[in-house]
């Protein structure tokens, strides 16, 4: 019984080596007129070929059943053909990446691929900032105003109080354009408040706007001061405004950037162009009073500069100031900005550091 067995499974394995011969010369006939024009029609004849469930792949399943002494010949073959085709599908794939380019224009690309990620861009909190605080006084009904920075000595000191040789203007650093001796000489704004005296001497009564802007000031850099800052200033010229409309402006100012349970208080100041004057300081929205090293252990924080109009300043513009009167206050921005998001080095606002700037992508 044994030997009829073995002659019988020799039978059969000479008839696989056969199909296998016919099967080979049939597929390498097929791939030398194998002819594609798209790039789909290449990837179509690699998988009939080639992929998982390709003829070449099913050959190589089948090998395993050719008789051990055919092994090698079957062996080479096989690997013959699987290289013919892997060629020729280059040669294709080549071709047709060049057809599609010279009937495109285009690369040869696939054109219906999805496009690459690309990282987005976010504004820069100071602007974030600067675009809150002024979003605020416009619900309160400003108007916002915008002027040159490089200004003349008249609206930025003379039409705002401050005396020719008056010590004041040594309070803040001018950096000069033309010979500070001359008689109004050109300078880099130091404030924005020049924006307000140009509001004062065009718009009609009663005034209500806030100035946003940069402003530059010959200081060296530290972590606190810079040479060149924001503010936004505001200004509210009406009958009978007062100091009390001024303190329930800035409150309700506070405690719509700081929240509501901010307090503030007001502590009294300098200024050539209001009088009184008072420098504003709200409750610390981090330890909420208690003392923290972020309010120095005071428990406050100071935002701004204000007062009322100096009568001066408003005679100076045309305005009449026994009928009219009006606040006035300054903030700067960066230091805002420094308080609500606990920045300890101003510096960082400047330096376009990607790593700090990307920090804010969830403030757009
Ligand atoms: N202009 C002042 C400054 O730059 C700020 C300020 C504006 C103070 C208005 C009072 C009134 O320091």
């Amino acid at each position: 019984m044994a030997p009829v067995e073995e002659s019988e499974k020799e039978k059969k394995e000479k008839k696989v080596d056969i199909d296998m011969k016919e099967k080979i010369e049939q597929i390498l006939g097929e791939i030398e007129a194998l002819k594609c024009t798209t790039a789909a029609e290449v990837e179509e004849a690699r998988i009939r070929l080639l992929g998982k469930k390709g003829t070449i792949t099913a050959l190589f399943e089948e090998f395993r059943t050719v008789a051990p002494e055919l092994k090698r010949e079957f062996g080479q073959k096989l690997n013959q053909l699987k290289n013919a085709a892997a060629a020729k599908i280059e040669e294709l794939k080549a071709n047709a990446g060049a057809a599609a380019g010279g009937k495109n224009g285009g690369s040869g690309e696939d054109l219906s691929r999805p496009g690459d990620d690309f990282p987005l861009g976010s504004r820069h909190p100071v602007s974030i900032v600067r675009e809150e605080i002024v979003e605020i006084f416009r619900k309160f009904g400003y108007d916002v105003a915008e002027g040159p920075e490089v200004e003349d000595d008249y609206h930025v000191f003379e039409a705002l109080n401050f005396p020719p040789e008056h010590p004041a203007r040594e309070m803040q650093d001018t950096f000069f354009v033309t010979n500070n001796q001359e008689k109004n000489p050109i300078l880099l704004r130091t404030h924005t408040s020049c924006v307000q005296v140009r509001c004062m001497e065009t718009m009609p009564l009663p005034i209500r706007v806030v100035c946003p802007g940069r402003v530059f000031r010959n200081e060296a850099i530290s972590a606190r001061a810079h040479c060149i800052f924001h503010q936004v200033e505001g200004l509210y010229i009406d009958e009978n405004v007062t100091f009390a409309d001024m303190k329930q402006s800035i409150l309700l100012f506070a405690r719509e950037m700081f929240g509501p349970e901010t307090q503030i208080r007001m502590r009294p100041s300098y200024f050539p162009f209001t009088e009184p004057s008072a420098e504003v300081d709200v409750s610390c929205n981090i330890c909420h009073g208690k003392g923290c090293n972020v309010c120095k252990g005071t428990g406050w924080l100071e935002i701004l500069g204000c007062g009322m109009v100096d009568p001066n300043v408003l005679e100076a513009s045309g305005i009449d100031s026994k009928k009219y009167s009006g606040f006035a206050f300054g903030m700067g921005v960066e230091r805002i900005a420094m308080l609500k998001w606990q920045v300890k080095d101003l510096r960082h606002y400047f330096e376009n550091d990607l790593r700090f700037l990307s920090e804010f992508e969830n403030n757009i």
